[in-house]
């Protein structure tokens, strides 16, 4: 039996259940492993807070030096959240030379680089598997069963709150503004929505999962982000009349040394398995040259999901020797060589509302013509106050020629309402 003496960084809702985990799993891990987890320390802002757990007062404290600089501690598990100080208090427990496991993807997308060099230069390990997708083992496949494939195309419902609002949009035609009040309330949306509803967060895990997949640094900053709050209910009861669902999708391609990373909303046909992914639930579409598609589905969220992460990466940690790292060169960069291209190909939903008169149709179909876009389906409603409703998808297009498109049909008469990507046709 060989004993880990842990610290946390933090305690609130993952924190408590990585506390529960390894409590109540203490023997059943002990069995398994022959490793004990013993807890000596944990930070926090303020030690009179009612917890989730029942933790003893004497391990709580208030100073990041009694787990990051204490010689005993072996591991140090990083649950507070936000860049800073959680970032510096990573990085000198890596320079202690611990082991730091973290669920926290906005430190580590946004500091890959600090903290990996932190890393290798105090032969410290640092894990992740939390920070992306909760308890879906996404990176350990990508990083240790996918190793014989290159991997071509990432698409993920990655953001539980978004696939919340859009799945009861989509099922009630409920407006976006009544939905989110309801998620605040049910405790599934933060009192400030803004890291889920504008995709932050989904672009933080895109970041760092097309990273490793493509076993090339793609930074955060390269992320292209367009969130949920502009999403009106009318496209959604559109889009499904014509056979398509509204996801939140994280998408990252990569076709010889041309990628392209995104976070938009995305139609998807009602055939694709994605589409079935509903509520809070999260889930990774990959293609792997030889594995050809797969996906993983499960609890993108939530205190025990998560804490099931954090404990397989502790055990995972326990069982080197000698950390692992990613092999790419991780500076924060966007890898030598590679070019991130805003000229992606997908088909498009455009809703354009129209006077209903002759030779409108001509114009709309003119202009798309002329970028060479071809239409795969379209549909006209009555007019309303005599603006006709004339909603379309589009064959494969690319971006920058629907933009175009877009301009030179909007004038007096004709208006393009909203354009969303579809994917997966
Ligand atoms: N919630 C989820 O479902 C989920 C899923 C996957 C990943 N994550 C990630 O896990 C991390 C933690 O999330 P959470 O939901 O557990 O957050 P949380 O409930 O807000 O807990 C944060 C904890 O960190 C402590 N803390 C924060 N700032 C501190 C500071 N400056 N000094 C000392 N202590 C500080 C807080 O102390 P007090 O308790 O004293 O306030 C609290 O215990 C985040 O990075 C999040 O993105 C969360």
């Amino acid at each position: 039996m060989r004993t880990i003496i842990v610290g946390f960084l933090g305690c609130g809702n993952i924190g408590c259940g990585v506390w529960k985990l390894l409590n109540e799993f203490k023997e059943d891990l002990l069995h398994r492993s022959g490793v004990e987890f013993s807890i000596k320390k944990i930070l926090v802002r303020d030690i009179a807070k009612k917890r989730d757990e029942v933790v003893p007062r004497h391990l709580l404290t208030t100073n990041p030096a009694d787990v990051t600089d204490d010689p005993e501690i072996e591991m140090v598990l990083e649950f507070m959240g936000g860049e800073t100080p959680a970032t510096q208090y990573m990085l000198r427990a890596l320079q202690m030379g611990k082991t730091v496991v973290t669920a926290n993807k906005m430190a580590l997308a946004l500091n890959w680089h600090l903290l990996q060099s932190a890393a290798e230069k105090h032969n410290a390990g640092l894990y992740y598997e939390a920070a992306v997708c909760g308890a879906i083992p996404v990176i350990r496949t990508t990083i240790d069963s996918l190793q014989s494939n290159r991997i071509e195309e990432i698409m993920g419902i990655v953001n539980g709150t978004t696939n919340y609002i859009l799945t009861r949009m989509s099922q009630e035609g409920s407006d976006y503004a009544d939905v989110l009040r309801d998620a605040q309330r049910l405790g599934l949306a933060e009192p400030d929505p803004t890291s889920d509803v504008e995709g932050y967060d989904a672009a933080y895990k895109i970041s760092i999962l097309s990273s490793l997949a493509f076993h090339a640094r793609v930074p955060f900053d390269v992320v292209y982000r367009q969130g949920i709050s502009q999403i009106e209910t009318v496209d959604i009861a559109y889009g499904k009349e014509l056979g398509y669902t509204l996801k939140l999708l994280a998408i990252a391609k990569r076709q010889g040394n041309v990628i392209d990373a995104r976070v938009h909303p995305t139609f998807i046909p009602d055939s694709h398995p994605l589409t079935s992914v509903n509520g809070s639930f999260n889930a990774i579409f990959l293609h792997g040259h030889a594995c050809d598609d797969m996906m993983l589905f499960g609890r993108g969220a939530g205190s025990a999901p998560t804490a099931s992460a954090v404990v397989s990466d502790m055990l995972y940690a326990a069982s080197r020797e000698t950390p692992r790292h990613p092999t790419f060169r991780n500076n924060n960069e966007l890898a030598e060589g590679l070019t991130v291209t805003d000229d992606w190909h997908c088909s498009f939903y455009l809703r354009l509302s129209a006077s209903d008169r002759p030779g409108i149709m001509a114009h709309i179909t003119t202009c798309l013509g002329n970028e060479g876009i071809s239409i795969r389906n379209l549909m006209q409603r009555d007019a309303v106050d005599g603006r006709a409703q004339i909603v379309l998808i589009t064959h494969d297009a690319g971006e920058c020629a629907v933009r175009n498109a877009v301009e030179a049909i909007n004038g007096p008469d004709v208006q393009v309402e909203s354009m969303i990507r579809v994917e997966g046709n």
